[in-house]
């Protein structure tokens, strides 16, 4: 955030974009670590009728990585969406190469498709997961 990187948006971040997808869902959870940020979203992945279909993600600043604070914050999604009125999380678009993918599968997430071209001309995967109590 510091250095205007975003996720899940593009560089140069700005406040606005910032905030639709770190302020505005339904549900964010945010953590300091010795001052080290981490947060999860929860948000409907449509609108309407497929509303139920949660949209979730996940950051974990670099220096606060590989101590299983990500892993707490997927975790605490599914224990979450259900009290939300979501029946299940997708993950839209995850990059082939992302580590997170091992970490979904682990917890449950099924790959569903996969975007040939999902960003940059890497291949992007797509995970669902039941959540329902
Ligand atoms: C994905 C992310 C949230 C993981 O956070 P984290 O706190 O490092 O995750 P954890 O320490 O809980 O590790 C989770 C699992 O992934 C594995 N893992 C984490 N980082 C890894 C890496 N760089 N390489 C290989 N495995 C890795 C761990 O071994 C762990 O497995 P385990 O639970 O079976 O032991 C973090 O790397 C991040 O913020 N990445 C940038 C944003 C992003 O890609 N978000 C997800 C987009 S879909």
């Amino acid at each position: 955030m510091a250095t205007g990187q975003g996720f899940p948006d593009a560089p140069p971040l700005d406040d606005v974009r910032f905030a639709a997808s770190w302020v505005d869902p339904p549900v964010v959870v945010v953590a300091v670590d010795g001052g080290e940020v981490v947060g999860a979203y929860l948000k409907p992945n449509f609108p309407g009728r497929a509303a139920h279909i949660a949209n979730a993600g996940y950051m974990v600043a670099e220096a606060a990585r590989g101590r299983g604070v990500g892993r707490e914050l997927v975790e605490h999604s599914i224990f979450r969406a259900p009290a939300e009125g979501f029946d299940a999380i997708m993950f839209n678009l995850v990059f082939e190469s992302n580590p997170a993918r091992a970490l979904y599968e682990r917890l449950g997430w099924r790959r569903i498709g996969e975007v040939p071209r999902g960003v940059d001309d890497e291949p992007a995967i797509i995970y669902w997961r039941d959540v329902w109590p």
